[in-house]
C-alpha cells in the first residue's frame, strides 16, 4: 500500500494470470498517438503485455490498483551500457529504462502515474541502477511535464525516428556495383565491439541481442572489386592492424518487431492521406517504372522490421547505406505482416542523412529524458546533458 496522496492506491508486481486481460483493456483505453480527432495507433501485444521488455536482461512490470480496479501500469528494464563520462571519456553505467506508462483516463491527475514511476525507481535503486531514462513523443505534454517538472528528469537526447513503407508489389532495384554480405553472428559481434562500442547507450550484452531469435542478421555492403576479409577474435583483442576492411562500407542489423507486437491504425485517416495511399498503390502496381513508393494498406494489424546498428565508414559510403536500407525493405516484403521498416538514429549522427525514409509520414519527434538515481552521479549527468552529443547513439531494438 502506498502512503500519501492515495491511501487506497495499491502498487504491486504484474501477475500474468490475473492481470493480462485487464492490462490489455487498459492499453486499449489509453493508447492514442497523434491528433486525437484523426488517427489512433493501437499496439496489439498479442496477448503478452510484457512482450516489450521480455528480451531485456532484467525486467519488471508494476500495476496500480484502486479498489481492485486496475488503473495504471508501468514497465522497466535494466542493463549495462556505454555512457559519456566527464572530460570526453566514456565508461559503463547501469541504466534503467522506463516504458509503457499508462493511466486509465478517468484516474489521471491524481498521482497514479508519478507513484508508479517512483515505485519503479525504487526497484532500480535496489538493483544498483545509476541512471533512469525514458523516451517519449516530444509533443506529449502530459508525459514531459510528469517526468521533467514533477519527477526531476532532464531532457537529454532527441533521436529521429525514420519510417519507410514496404512496397507490397515489387522489389526495389539494388545497384549491381554493390556487394551485400550477411555476416556470421560471431563476426557481427566483433564488428559491433570494434566500431560501435563507444556509442552512447551501447549495451554490454550486445551478444545476446545478436543471438536473439528476433535478430534476423547483420549485413554489410561494400563496392564490388573490394574484398571483405573475415574478422577474427585475435584481431580485435590485439588491435585493428590485422583487419583490413574495404575503404567504404556500411552495416545494418535487423530486428523482427513484427513477432513481438502488431500495430493497427484506428479512427479517421485524413482524406488526402487515404487518396495518396490508394493512388500510389495503383501507380506502384501498374506503372513501376515511375518508382513511386507504394504505401501498404494499414487496415489490418501490421508489424515492422527495426534496423539497428546502422553504421558506415569511408567517404563514399552514403550509397552503401541507402542500398542496405533498400535491401532490408526487399527482405521485409517477404514477411507476411511486415509493412514498415523503421529505425531510430541520434540527432547528430550523419548516417541519418543517408537513410531513405517516408517524408510524408511526419513521425512524432522522440525525446529522451534521464535522471541520476544516485546523488554522486548528479554532476556527471549535469555535464552530459549540458554538452551536445559527440558520439553516435545506440537505440536498443529490445526497447522499441
Ligand atoms: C502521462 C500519464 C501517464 C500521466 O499519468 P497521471 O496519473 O495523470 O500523472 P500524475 O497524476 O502523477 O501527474 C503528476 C504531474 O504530472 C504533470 N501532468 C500529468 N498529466 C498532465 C497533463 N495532462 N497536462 C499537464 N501536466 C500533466 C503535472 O505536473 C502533474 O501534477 P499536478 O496534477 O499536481 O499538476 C497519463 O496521462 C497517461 O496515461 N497518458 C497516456 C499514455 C502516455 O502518454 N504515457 C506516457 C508515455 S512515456
Amino acid at each position: 500500500m502506498v502512503q500519501g496522496l492515495h491511501k487506497e492506491l495499491k502498487i504491486r508486481s504484474y501477475d500474468g494470470e490475473k492481470d493480462c486481460a485487464r492490462v490489455e483493456e487498459l492499453e486499449r483505453g489509453c493508447e492514442i498517438v497523434g491528433p486525437a480527432d484523426r488517427v489512433f495507433l493501437f499496439t496489439d501485444s498479442l496477448g503478452d503485455p510484457i512482450c516489450r521488455i521480455r528480451n531485456s536482461p532484467s525486467f519488471y512490470m508494476l500495476v496500480a490498483e484502486l479498489d481492485d480496479e486496475l488503473v495504471g501500469v508501468v514497465q522497466g528494464s535494466i542493463k549495462l551500457v556505454t555512457m559519456a563520462r566527464p572530460h570526453g571519456n566514456s565508461g559503463l553505467a547501469r541504466v534503467g529504462y522506463i516504458l509503457g506508462l499508462r493511466v486509465a483516463p478517468l484516474h489521471r491527475r491524481r498521482g497514479v502515474g508519478s507513484t508508479l514511476v517512483r515505485s519503479l525507481e525504487q526497484w532500480f535503486v535496489s538493483n544498483h541502477v545509476e541512471f533512469a531514462y525514458m523516451a517519449t513523443d516530444k509533443e506529449n505534454k502530459a508525459s514531459v511535464k510528469l517526468f521533467v517538472d514533477s519527477l526531476g528528469y532532464v531532457k537529454f537526447r532527441t533521436p529521429a525516428i525514420l519510417v519507410n513503407p514496404v512496397s507490397p508489389y515489387r522489389a526495389l532495384h539494388l545497384p549491381s556495383h554493390v556487394e551485400i554480405k550477411k555476416l556470421r553472428t560471431k563476426e557481427a559481434k566483433l564488428l559491433y565491439r570494434k566500431f560501435m562500442s563507444s556509442a552512447e547507450f551501447f549495451p554490454s550484452d550486445i551478444d545476446d541481442i545478436l543471438e536473439n531469435r528476433l535478430s534476423l542478421g547483420t549485413w554489410v555492403a561494400y563496392y564490388k572489386g573490394e574484398a571483405w576479409e573475415d574478422m577474427r577474435y585475435e584481431s580485435v583483442s590485439t588491435g585493428s592492424e590485422y583487419w583490413r576492411g574495404p575503404k567504404d562500407w556500411a552495416m545494418v542489423s535487423v530486428w523482427n518487431s513484427a513477432e513481438v507486437f502488431k500495430l493497427r491504425l484506428l479512427g479517421r485517416a485524413p482524406l488526402s492521406c487515404l487518396i495518396y495511399t490508394k493512388s500510389c498503390r495503383l501507380m506502384d502496381r501498374f506503372f513501376p517504372c515511375f518508382k513511386i513508393p507504394a504505401i501498404p494498406e494499414f487496415v489490418d494489424p501490421f508489424g515492422f522490421y527495426f534496423m539497428y546498428g546502422v553504421h558506415c565508414e569511408g567517404k563514399s559510403s552514403a550509397e552503401l547505406v541507402q542500398t542496405l536500407c533498400q535491401f532490408v525493405r526487399n527482405m521485409a516484403r517477404k514477411s507476411k505482416d511486415c509493412k514498415l521498416v523503421v529505425t531510430e538514429i541520434g540527432a547528430r549522427d550523419e548516417v541519418r542523412l543517408h537513410i531513405p525514409h517516408w517524408k510524408l509520414l511526419s513521425c512524432p519527434e522522440d525525446l529522451w529524458c534521464i535522471k541520476a538515481l544516485n546523488g554522486e552521479k548528479q554532476s556527471s549527468l549535469h555535464e552530459m546533458t549540458m554538452s551536445p552529443p559527440t558520439r553516435a547513439l545506440f537505440v536498443d531494438p529490445r526497447e522499441v
